[in-house]
């Protein structure tokens, strides 16, 4: 093994954090943002313009592909890496999230969850000794840990009995992963909303020892404000010299309001799906590509984007393929919002090298306040 999995911090601005998380598939610039690729494709993108949009890392979904194509076939047929075609680093989801918030009958126990594939109603059962098994049949260089959370608002009774389980799960995660190098094991922090929930998760999490630790159970209903009042204490729960990833957020703002409370790494499927429903992501807010104003507009959706989408194509042509529903609508749209989100990171990464994040930040929001052009 040449490179282990290993996190160098190189620079601090306040609670802001710029580094690299470094693994034998290659390395990850942080604060990082990993665009969404459930079925082992990045919707409507090939992998090499993924690349090209500045990705380092993907995340896939243990739920989807072992219920399709499973993660058996996809083992035997040389692991997701070579299926997807993409040679970089991936991160998997656990897949309990997914059964909770994507199947409507499932049966939670000590064991695991069982549960009906969303896609043919057939019977599955995840645990964590599962979970763990089909991220390493599927070759994910970051593994989740199994764990379960509440929609919020739910009661603090829930949210603790959810939180505790899934700190047991945790310890069954790690023991089931055992030691692979250069192949990384997150633990997922829980507790809701609640401080001293969030207090005990990350104590429990830190005994055991992960390589990262995610805060999960957030963006599930809560709100902006709820979710920055929680980024205000609980990143500083987790070991400072390991990557910390906020799972399944977010809108741009949402992704700069965490990296400026010490947030490392990031996922959603935000930039990718509004790429295929025409919702459009620039430095001055979403344009809605939709709208009957840009039918005759000869310009591009924005002049200083390097994108495909930007520089070869006007308003006019992107209305009408989003309305002719033309397949090249979802591509050009897809690469322009991954292109914005990649950005907009690189734009934090040297914000935070220089020691001016707030100014950037700053200039972030005054741009978004002007509106589309
Ligand atoms: N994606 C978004 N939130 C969560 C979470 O709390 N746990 C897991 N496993 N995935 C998530
Ligand atoms: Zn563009």
């Amino acid at each position: 093994m040449t490179q282990r999995f290993t996190f160098e911090l190189q620079a601090t601005d306040d609670r802001a954090r710029t580094g690299v998380i470094r693994t034998p598939r290659g390395d990850i610039r942080t604060p990082a943002f990993m665009p969404v690729g459930t079925a082992a494709t990045v919707k409507a993108m090939l992998p090499e313009s993924v690349r090209a949009t500045g990705a380092d890392i993907l995340l896939g979904n243990t739920y989807h592909l072992m219920l399709r194509p499973t993660a058996e076939r996809i083992d035997r047929l040389g692991g997701l890496h070579r299926f997807m075609n993409w040679e970089r680093p991936i991160l998997t989801d656990s897949g309990g999230f997914q059964v909770m918030s994507l199947t409507d009958l499932r049966k939670l126990t000590e064991k695991g969850v069982e549960f009906r594939s969303h896609i043919d109603g057939s019977k599955h059962m995840l645990t964590p000794e599962r979970s763990m098994e089909i991220q390493r049949l599927l070759g994910s260089d970051i593994v989740m840990c199994f764990d379960e959370c509440p929609a919020l608002p739910a009661d603090r009774a829930r949210i603790e009995e959810s939180m505790r389980l899934s700190m047991r799960w945790a310890e069954r995660s790690r023991d089931a992963f055992g030691d692979r190098p250069g192949h990384a094991l997150f633990g997922i922090q829980q507790g809701g909303l609640e401080q001293d929930l969030r207090a005990e998760s990350a104590e429990a999490l830190r005994t055991i020892g992960f390589d990262g630790y995610a805060i999960g159970g957030l963006a599930v209903g809560e709100g902006q404000e709820a979710m920055f009042g929680v980024l205000d204490f609980a990143p500083e729960m987790l070991p400072r010299d390991k990557p910390r990833y906020l799972m399944g957020v977010g809108k741009p703002d949402d992704i700069v309001g965490a990296v400026k409370r010490g947030i490392d790494m990031m996922d959603c499927v935000l930039p990718s799906r509004s790429g295929r429903t025409g919702q459009v992501f620039t430095r001055r807010g979403v344009v809605n590509i939709k709208n009957a104003r840009h039918q005759d507009d000869p310009r591009p959706l924005n002049e200083y984007c390097t994108c495909p989408a930007c520089q070869k194509y006007s308003r006019a042509y992107l209305h009408h393929v989003f309305r002719a529903h033309e397949i090249i609508s979802s591509m050009l749209m897809t690469w322009h919002n991954l292109h914005y989100y990649q950005e907009l990171m690189q734009g934090m990464r040297e914000a935070i090298s220089a020691g001016r994040f707030a100014d950037w930040e700053a200039g972030f929001h005054a741009e978004r306040a002007q509106g589309d052009i």
